[in-house]
């Protein structure tokens, strides 16, 4: 180890130096152990996996036929738009399938009600993923070129650019339909973008915002054609924000008359008119939610209007019904490994070991395949020193402790990355992660990566530098000339590894003495103090930015008073940005305007020395994660990781996964039931 600052001490006999005397000189990060990613994914192009196509012909379950022979539903062939998208066999693994059966997932989360496009969760874990189609999609990436790597077409079935690359014509696919048989039309899309995007009194779930789409102007063409212009050419990113959970516009026959913009009461009003109990609410995806009993279960049957079909015209989705169990999402794991749940996103690592033993027996009825290192962990320091989440006069000091860079590196050399791994398994699985681009994935370079290891008497050091000391001899150091510094770390405690994590940061924090108390916050309560700033620190699993750059590409810097989840504009739309987050957003906003493959490796090598040398984000861990599915499902991709572009649920193409009829388990709750009318009791039937 070089101690630079003890070296400089000697040669200059300067005794004041010694406050610096042993600072450990920062690094490149440690190799990560090897860990093989089980299954390989087939790359193809984009093309390869689906189309737009008019088949002579379109089948649908006979139960389904049933309902347009009694008069209750139009013929499918009517259902369906002009030219569906068709599926390639191909690119089936187990090709055409067969109707039927159920997917049971067990999720941690719950609804909270059906505006999406105001801010209220689904409940996570594959809900919402399969009720909002967006206009583009990622999920399947994980297994095309890198060649032919951009968004697929999905709601929006084509685009293109002008010369001067300042404007985007996007084309929806024509005569699609709402669950209710509703058109889908630009009405849909212009709705989303100018009154949800574009209302600053309404923030959708995920957070979009002007900015999300570089600040582009809408305009129809048509109701299938509209455009987007902009002031710089080619922001491509934008088409990687037109997937999920961005550019997913609601129905805009139910939600537009409910604005306060078009007759609503309020805002509270137009984000509570459809709550968890509304049935039936409309939508684009392939199942829709036609039972909800609190705590215990949300179901979904077939929407008979879904707009996607196989290549011999069998409109999709094969599976019946989806259902939801209301449970914990450690319970996900164990009930996939027991098989009386059919899926889970293998993510908490304490569950691994366990987890990993059921699974090698050739009698378990899941298969379970681990992936790449893509689940990471950062603790986040709150950047903003102007306001926003309102802090106390004790919170303002730490930010502006939090805006120190000896600080921040203070908190980063306290930090046994190491040990905080194996405290949720030991084993080759977790590697100290330093924070920023992930190592393993295509826009990571080693040798620009900072890394401030492990070393307590440097921790303390940066403290001291950073003005900080324990003034009352208590073993905390002191605010100036006040009592003990407390800093508030909130994590989510709906998940083990979070709240693991967080114990391991506040121990270890302690070792340095720094003390830091824990506030441990459930589902939306985490999410609301997340968003609006109410936290000194913050303990977050990572988007997709950190580990594809071209996805969310905008979630990378504050490149607008919304994107960076550590540092959003106070309540005037203010951002005061430090110097070297200037340097980011600069990055940031010259990778999106680049189309020079080259010159944006080199931006992004930029953008994580600066990352990981001013600490950013601070981060903790990153592992892999196994999707476990049982085994009677059919259509299921090779090495699908359970989170990258997006989650798994997206990543599988549910609605072309199915289950061979002699291995049907019968579990459907409502049999031979279509959704209702929206806001009616439930499901119908055919008589
Ligand atoms: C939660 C789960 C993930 C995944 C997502 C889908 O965050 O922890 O594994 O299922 O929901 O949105």
């Amino acid at each position: 180890m070089i101690r630079r600052a003890a070296v400089a001490a000697l040669l200059l006999g300067v005794s004041a130096m010694a406050v610096q005397a042993d600072v450990v000189a920062p690094t490149t990060p440690p190799d990560a152990p090897k860990f093989d990613a089980q299954g390989e994914p087939v790359f193809v192009n984009r093309s390869d996996i689906y189309e737009y196509k008019a088949l002579p012909a379109y089948n649908e379950p006979a139960w389904v036929k049933a309902f347009v022979d009694a008069g209750k539903l139009p013929p499918v062939a009517e259902r369906l738009p002009k030219e569906p998208l068709v599926y390639k066999t191909a690119n089936e693994p187990d090709g055409t399938g067969v109707y039927g059966d159920v997917m049971r997932h067990v999720i941690g989360g719950r609804p909270e009600g059906w505006n999406f496009w105001a801010g209220q969760s689904y409940g996570w874990g594959g809900i919402d993923i399969g009720l909002v189609e967006c206009l583009t999609r990622t999920g399947p990436l994980f297994e095309v070129n890198a060649t032919d790597l951009q968004p697929l077409p999905n709601l929006a079935k084509s685009w293109e650019w002008s010369a001067d690359g300042k404007t985007l014509t996007v084309h929806l696919i024509e005569g699609a339909k709402w669950s209710d048989g509703e058109p889908f039309t630009t009405a849909d899309t212009e709705f989303y973008y100018n009154d949800v995007v574009g209302d600053p009194n309404v923030t959708p779930l995920m957070g979009a915002a002007p900015e999300t789409y570089s600040n582009g102007v809408y305009a129809n063409v048509d109701d299938y054609t509209f455009t987007l212009t902009f002031e710089t050419p080619f922001p491509e990113s934008v088409l990687y924000n037109m997937a999920y959970g961005n550019f997913c516009p609601g129905p805009a026959h139910l939600l537009k008359p409910q604005h306060p913009k078009y007759g609503g009461k309020d805002y509270e009003s137009f984000q509570k008119a459809f709550p968890a109990d509304y049935m039936n609410f409309p939508s684009m995806g392939a199942w829709v939610v036609v039972e909800h009993r609190p705590d215990d279960i949300v179901v979904l049957r077939r929407n008979p209007y879904y707009w996607k079909v196989d290549e011999a015209g069998n409109q999709l989705p094969y599976l019946d019904e989806m259902q939801y169990r209301l449970s914990t999402w450690a319970d996900r794991d164990v009930q996939a490994v027991a098989g009386t749940g059919d899926f889970s996103n293998l993510e908490q690592a304490e569950n691994y070991v366990e987890a990993l033993k059921k699974a090698a027996d050739p009698a378990s009825p899941a298969k379970l395949a681990f992936g790449p290192r893509t689940i990471g962990y950062s603790l986040y320091p709150n950047l903003s020193g102007n306001g926003w989440g309102e802090p106390d006069a004790n919170s303002q000091a730490i930010r502006e402790l939090n805006r120190n860079l000896d600080f921040r590196k203070a908190i980063s050399y306290g930090l046994d990355r190491q040990r905080l791994g194996e405290s949720l398994v030991k084993g080759p699985f977790t590697t100290p992660y330093p924070g920023g681009i992930y190592a393993g994935t295509s826009y990571y370079d080693k040798d620009s990566t900072v890394y401030y290891p492990f070393d307590v008497a440097s921790a303390k050091a940066e403290l001291e530098t950073a003005g900080l000391t324990d003034s009352d001899g208590n073993g905390f150091v002191n605010l100036p000339g006040g009592g003990d510094l407390n800093v508030t770390l909130v994590t989510q405690s709906d998940y083990q590894t979070d709240k693991n994590l967080a114990e391991g940061v506040v121990a270890m924090m302690g070792d340095i003495g720094l003390k830091v108390t824990l506030s441990a916050l459930a589902g939306k309560d985490f999410d609301n103090a997340r968003d609006s700033g109410k936290y000194d620190w913050i303990i977050i699993r990572n988007g997709t930015e950190l580990i594809t750059v071209v996805s969310n590409t905008t979630a990378l810097a504050p490149v607008g008073p919304t994107t960076d989840v550590n540092h959003k504009a106070n309540g005037a739309g203010e951002l005061d940005l430090l110097d070297y987050e200037k340097d980011m957003v600069d990055t940031v906003n010259k990778f999106i305007a680049s189309r020079d493959p080259a010159e944006r490796k080199d931006l992004m090598k930029h953008y994580q020395n600066v990352y990981t040398t001013n600490l950013d984000g601070i981060g903790l861990t990153a592992y892999p994660g196994a999707l476990i599915v049982n085994k009677r499902f059919a259509n299921i991709p090779a090495g699908a990781p359970i989170f990258m572009y997006n989650w798994a649920e997206d990543n599988i193409m549910r609605e072309r996964v199915y289950v061979p009829a002699d291995k049907q388990i019968g579990a459907e709750l409502h049999p031979n039931t279509l959704p209702g009318a929206p806001g009616s009791a439930g499901p119908v039937t055919a008589n």
